[in-house]
């Protein structure tokens, strides 16, 4: 996994996972644990020489693309202009992380072709992008989309695993850990309702400043290092608890909506517990399906409207194609 991306001349294709928060998103941004899981569903980005850069064919696209334009400025400066195909099976603005998987699948790609970058440099590249992009968040998603499988944040209980990286903005800086796979099955759905991270998580600053707003904090910190120790000893039935437990912490938040509770009320019957997952106030859920029920789940959240996929996790983070 900590693999470097290799040399690769142009033209290549690169792909990167999408991911969903299963314990402490927003409070990430204020420095708090957070474990994030690489999902199955990838972003794939093809790159070849161009007459001037485009995106998906067309030139005033690429132009009004936040994260091309950062990421060429960043990694491509001086370069010649490339033809830009992006290809993915995340639903944009879904808070599945489609955003961080197309950056990484682009900045991995960039760096195959400046002669191959090691994981922490594209980590830490990756989030910079984002970050001007979006003007706000936590690495949270850019570091899972090349890192691939579970990853702690600035958790006390990841701690025994591998440390992956640090990534820096300013003088935040949060910790990389790798979190070993529990072999599971999860299920996230879309709602359709699209989400706006920037919005939401400007909204929850204003919230945090409110009297309970660190005690608050606490209690997601609390809520996530207890749910990365209950992945780690793979007790399903504690982690279902968890993140019902998260789930009402985001709800006093104010990030919830009503077509996320419509959709965690019809997975109830099948899950042992469930969330909405990324910044929420629209966007998707995430749930962990009772032994032998999973399809069971996928048909309750179609039917209630959302759009589901069950996952894995995503065993490597970027690479090449
Ligand atoms: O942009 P989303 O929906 O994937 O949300 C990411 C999680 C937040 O904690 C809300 C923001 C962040 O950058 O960590």
């Amino acid at each position: 996994v900590t693999d470097p991306i290799p040399a690769r001349p142009i033209p290549l294709a690169a792909r990167a996972p999408g991911k969903c928060v299963l314990f402490g998103e927003h409070a990430v941004v204020h420095g708090k644990p957070e474990l994030v899981l690489a999902i199955d569903l990838y972003t794939q980005v093809a790159l070849r020489p161009g007459p001037e850069l485009r995106l998906n064919g067309n030139p005033e696209v690429a132009r009004s693309h936040r994260y091309l334009s950062r990421a060429m400025a960043d990694l491509w400066a001086g370069g010649d202009p490339l033809d830009v195909v992006a290809v993915s099976r995340i639903p944009r603005a879904s808070g599945l992380g489609s955003s961080a998987a197309f950056v990484a699948a682009l900045a991995a790609g960039l760096g195959a072709a400046r002669g191959g970058r090691d994981r922490p440099a594209l980590a830490q590249a990756c989030f910079t992008i984002e970050r001007e992009a979006q003007g706000v968040g936590s690495p949270g998603d850019t570091s899972a989309a090349v890192a691939g499988g579970y990853i702690g944040l600035n958790s006390a209980a990841s701690s025994s695993g591998e440390k992956l990286w640090e990534v820096a903005a300013g003088t935040e800086r949060w910790t990389v850990h790798r979190v070993p796979d529990p072999g599971w099955v999860w299920v996230v759905a879309y709602t359709g309702v699209p989400k706006d991270t920037g919005t939401t998580v400007r909204a929850v600053r204003e919230r945090l400043r409110r009297p309970d707003g660190p005690a608050l904090l606490e209690r997601f910190a609390e809520t996530a290092e207890a749910g990365i120790r209950a992945v780690l000893s793979e007790d399903r039935d504690e982690v279902g608890r968890l993140l019902m437990a998260n789930h009402e912490l985001l709800r006093d938040l104010g990030v919830s909506h009503p077509r996320l509770e419509a959709l965690l009320e019809a997975a109830r019957p099948a899950a042992l517990g469930s969330k909405l997952t990324g910044a929420g106030a629209g966007g998707s859920v995430v749930a962990l399906p009772r032994p032998q029920m999973e399809i069971d789940l996928v048909r309750r959240l179609a039917r209630a409207g959302g759009v589901p996929y069950a996952v894995r996790p995503a065993p490597a983070g970027a690479e090449l194609v």
